[in-house]
């Protein structure tokens, strides 16, 4: 996650654009840079290090111009070198860059065999050299911009200046956010509306598959097929930008959008996309793993979910044993803890009692403990032996969301790592499952699209009193989550099932009210899923199937189905999750509940 502000102006930019970014520091610090057109030629300055160490260079080279984009790094392709600092330039055009371009490696040999030289290591650099080809080849600044966009696969926000063209800046939104700021003489680009509120008060959120082409104060936006479009331009009062909801109605809303940036930010952590691998420096934490006779994992609420997936994960990727149990009765079991095992702890806030209870338990029976924790600073994470964070950025919806997703993402990349070195996993499959993790953000972004037709789904969900979520294998566990998101925001009775149990008990209170959500990725395991919903349909069930393309053509007649992305099934419990989070969020609003602080509940609970 980095850090991108632009400013087509009237005066000097580089100091106002630093201060500006100062904002954005809580995106990434290791590297930052600034770009500007000085009669009518790109200069740059870029510095590895924090923002000061930028100003720093800024006050010895001071750099004028009234057009700049700037930028404040972390690193996810190449280190964090003054090389590798953004904004990246060609002759023509400087470009700054948020997010994963997926398709560099085939961008990069394809530009090289043109004639390209790269410079940095960099994911970002493509899209300056895809720009400036189309430039070559006679493309307004514009049309190439638009180009580009269209074959640069993954979730990403760009801004970009082109020499020659003075208060010329566009930018482009695609799974990572991106607003413009409205002002009388000047316009302005940021990553969220706080970096802006000094300059403006007036906001247009860009929407997936837009490009903004800014002249001085003229603003026009194009939608993913080239038309010019209107994007609701907001008034916010700088103390609302502080608490941005990023131009949505609700925290849980603006949390769910921003899934596919913070997935892809977490991944970064763990992937090396070069290869892809897991990140070799990581070998001590994977050798924690390499020779566990156990791994013991613990959490409450949507926590202990995203554990439960884990455990499928550990199991066949790593051949891991596990055990599993919420905190709350882990920490007063007698368990039996074994000789070298380990204990991993899953907590947003790393401050839930039960979670740190049941850590200092594992840790005094002498188990390596291990955290996945949202807050670095948290006592969780102070009192783990190993800590893996998760780079959700602060969650203030009740209901976890993007925490969830990125629990998931370390828990997929922690069980690659620990296959590997366990050798349960070949070099081969190594790479397979690391390049399927590192599509997900494009993945969730293409699924979002899905938004309105899922609004509907979810009034529809409202007018019941009780539903029941179903799944098997790692899709048990999200059936549980998509009822505990349920009955959180919407206060609707909800219950998760393994799809397999349905016929024990559950399936008594089927009739035409009760709607039956079926989580049935096209997996190993999908038949077995399919013959349960046959069973909820025949007496009388209504069933809402997620599933994909070819799942739904082959389950047949359903009530209702939303399709998810097609995907490896390996994948599947990250979009999986992003249906069930927006079905409650629009039951929930088709009910008129709070939708971020709900009823009886709290964020962070640190009683027992
Ligand atoms: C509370 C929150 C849940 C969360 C659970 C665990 O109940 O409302 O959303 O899943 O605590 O919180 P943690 O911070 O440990 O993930």
């Amino acid at each position: 996650m980095c850090g991108i502000v632009g400013i087509a102006g009237t005066r000097d930019v580089a100091p106002v654009i630093l201060d500006a970014l100062r904002r954005l520091e809580y995106r990434g610090y290791d590297s930052a840079g600034i770009a500007t057109l000085v009669d009518g030629h790109i200069d740059r300055r870029r510095s590895s290090g924090k923002l000061n160490k930028l100003g720093d260079v800024l006050h010895s080279r001071p750099l004028h111009g009234h057009t700049g984009i700037g930028h404040t790094r972390w690193a996810t392709h190449g280190a964090p070198t003054e090389t590798n600092a953004h904004p990246h330039a060609s002759k023509r055009v400087a470009i700054v860059h948020n997010g994963i371009v997926e398709n560099f490696r085939e961008l990069r040999d394809e530009l090289k065999a043109a004639g390209h030289t790269f410079e940095s290591q960099t994911d970002s650099e493509v899209a300056v050299h895809l720009v400036t080809d189309y430039l070559d080849k006679g493309l307004s600044p514009s049309e190439a911009a638009q180009a580009a966009v269209r074959r640069l696969t993954g979730a990403y926000s760009l801004a970009m200046i082109f020499t020659d063209h003075d208060g010329l800046m566009i930018g482009a939104r695609k799974g990572a956010p991106l607003a413009v700021g409205y002002g009388t003489t000047e316009s302005y680009l940021g990553s969220d509306a706080f970096a802006l509120a000094p300059f403006t008060n007036k906001v247009a959120y860009l929407e997936d598959g837009d490009v903004v082409v800014i002249k001085g104060p003229d603003i026009t936006i194009y939608d993913s097929e080239g038309r010019p479009t209107n994007r609701e331009v907001k008034t916010t009062s700088a103390s609302a930008a502080l608490v941005d909801k990023g131009g949505k109605k609700h925290f849980m809303a603006k949390e769910i959008h921003e899934q596919p940036e913070v997935i892809g930010h977490t991944l970064a952590h763990y992937l090396d996309p070069a290869g892809p691998v897991v990140q070799r420096q990581g070998v001590g934490l994977r050798g924690a793993l390499s020779k566990a006779s156990r791994l013991t994992i613990s959490a409450c609420g949507t926590a202990f979910y995203a554990g439960m997936v884990g455990k499928y994960w550990f199991e066949k990727l790593a051949r891991l044993p596990v055990e599993s149990d919420v905190a709350s009765e882990l920490r007063y079991r007698d368990v039996i803890y074994p000789k070298d095992g380990a204990a991993l702890f899953v907590s947003q806030s790393g401050e839930t009692a039960d979670t740190l209870a049941a850590l200092r338990e594992a840790k005094a029976q002498g188990q390596t403990t291990i955290a996945i924790v949202n807050v670095a600073e948290s006592s969780i994470a102070r009192e783990a032996d190993i800590v893996l964070p998760t780079f959700a950025g602060p969650e203030i919806g009740v209901a976890s969301t993007k925490a969830f997703t990125c629990q998931l993402a370390a828990l997929a990349s922690f069980a690659i790592a620990a296959g590997v070195a366990r050798g349960t996993l070949s070099e081969a499959d190594e790479k397979r499952l690391c390049a399927q993790l590192l599509a997900a953000p494009r993945l969730v972004a293409e699924f979002l699209k899905q938004e309105p037709k899922i609004e509907q789904l979810g009034q529809e969900i409202a007018k019941a009193t009780d539903v029941l979520y179903m799944g098997r294998g790692p899709s048990y566990p999200l059936a549980l989550e998509g009822a505990l998101k349920l009955k959180e925001i919407s206060y609707i009775h909800a219950e998760g099932y393994a799809a397999g149990e349905m016929k024990h008990g559950p399936i008594a209170l089927i009739d035409e009210n009760v709607p039956v959500v079926v989580i049935a990725p096209h997996d190993a395991l999908f038949e077995k899923t399919i013959s349960n919903m046959q069973e909820v349909m025949a007496r009388g069930g209504k069933v809402l199937l997620i599933s994909d393309k070819e799942g739904i053509a082959r389950a047949g007649d359903v009530w209702a189905s939303i399709q998810v992305p097609d995907a490896d099934p390996f994948l599947a419990p990250i979009l999986y999750a992003i249906p069930v989070q927006l079905l409650s969020y629009y039951a929930a609003i088709a009910k008129g509940t709070d939708v971020d602080q709900p009823r009886n509940l709290a964020k962070s609970v640190t009683v027992e």
